[in-house]
C-alpha cells in the first residue's frame, strides 16, 4: 500500500479489540521508531511501555495494554521534529494493521514520564496506544469524534494559497502539489484544529501555523507538532510524485493576519 493511501485511511483508534500486540509487530515497530528521523536532526527516544509493567494509561483507550511514547531534548523546533518523526511511526504501525491515536492532554502524564525516565531538559510531547482496532468504536470514541468533527477537515482552498493570502488555491491549480498538500490536509492534529496554511509561490510552498484559539502562546506550542506532521505528510506525497522536497527554515516575509507565524519554507524543486 502506498504513502497516500494509508493516510487516506488512518484514523485515530481509541476502542481496541483486547488482543496483546503480537511480539513481530511490537519489534518492527520498535525497530522503525529508533531509525525514524526528522529534518531537524533532533533525536527521539523511543520505548514501548505496557499498561501494567509501567503503570501507565490514558482514560480514552481501552482494549491494549501497549503504548508507544517518545521524548527529547526541548530544543528549538523540538515540537515540529516530535511530530514528523511520530507520524512517520503512525504510519509504518498503520500499514501493519496496527492502530494509533495521538495523545497530548488524555493520559497520566507524570506516569508516562516516569516510565520514559524524563530530565528536565527533556519533553515527552505525546504517546500513542498501540493494537488492533476493535470492530465496532465505543459509545465515548464516537462521542469523541463528534465533539471535534474527526471525520472532516476544512477545504483545500480555505488552506492553501496562491502568492499572496488574497488568492485561494484550487486543487486543480495546484499542480505536481495537488497530491502532497492534499494529505497535509489530510493530516490529523490536536482538537481536529487543522493549524497548516501554506502559500504556492514559484517552487517554494511557506508553510505557516495559524494559531487556534487559547492556543500557541507558552513555549511549548503543540499546534507546532501538527505543524511537523504536515510537513511529514507533504513529503511523503511529495516522493509519490517524484518530488525531492528541501526543507529551509526562512520567512519569506508574506503579508499575514496577526495570527499566523510563519513556520518553514520548503523548496520544492521540480
Ligand atoms: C498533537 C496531537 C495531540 C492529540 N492529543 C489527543 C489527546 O490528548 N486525546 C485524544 O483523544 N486525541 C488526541 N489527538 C487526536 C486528535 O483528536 C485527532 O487526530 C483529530 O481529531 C482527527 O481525527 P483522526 O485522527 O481520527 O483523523 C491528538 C492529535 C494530535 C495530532
Amino acid at each position: 500500500m502506498n504513502m497516500s493511501d494509508l493516510i487516506r485511511r488512518r484514523r485515530s483508534v481509541r476502542t481496541f479489540d483486547g488482543v496483546p500486540l503480537r511480539e513481530e509487530d511490537a519489534a518492527r515497530i520498535a525497530e522503525f521508531a529508533g531509525k525514524a528521523e526528522n529534518p531537524y536532526k533532533i533525536p527521539v527516544e523511543w520505548k514501548l511501555l505496557d499498561r501494567k509493567a509501567d503503570r501507565v494509561s490514558s482514560p480514552v483507550i481501552a482494549g491494549t495494554d501497549t503504548f508507544i511514547a517518545g521524548k527529547m531534548q526541548q530544543l528549538p523546533h523540538a515540537e515540529e521534529a516530535f511530530g514528523y518523526s511520530f507520524e512517520k511511526i503512525v504510519l509504518f504501525a498503520e500499514s501493519l494493521g496496527v492502530g494509533t491515536t495521538w495523545i497530548a492532554g488524555t493520559m497520566d502524564r507524570r506516569a508516562f514520564e516516569q516510565a520514559m525516565g524524563v530530565s528536565q531538559d527533556e519533553v515527552l510531547p505525546c504517546v500513542s496506544p498501540l493494537g488492533y482496532p476493535a470492530e465496532k468504536m465505543s459509545l465515548r470514541e464516537s462521542m469523541m469524534r463528534k465533539g471535534v468533527k474527526a471525520d472532516s477537515r476544512l477545504d483545500f482552498e480555505k488552506l492553501f494559497f496562491k502568492g499572496s493570502f488574497d488568492v485561494p488555491l484550487s486543487p486543480a491549480d495546484a499542480g505536481d502539489l495537488q497530491l502532497p498538500l492534499e494529505l497535509v490536509r489530510l493530516a490529523p492534529s490536536a482538537i481536529n484544529a487543522q493549524p497548516w496554511r501554506a502559500v504556492l509561490c514559484g517552487d517554494a510552498v511557506h508553510f505557516y501555523k495559524k494559531r487556534g484559539r487559547g492556543m500557541g502562546g507558552g513555549s511549548w506550542d503543540i499546534q507546532k507538532i501538527d505543524m511537523g506532521i504536515a510537513l511529514c505528510h507533504f513529503e511523503l506525497g511529495a516522493e509519490e510524485c517524484g518530488i525531492r522536497p528541501v526543507f529551509r527554515a526562512a520567512d519569506p516575509g508574506i503579508p499575514h493576519e496577526d495570527g499566523l507565524r510563519v513556520c518553514h519554507e520548503t523548496n520544492v524543486p521540480f
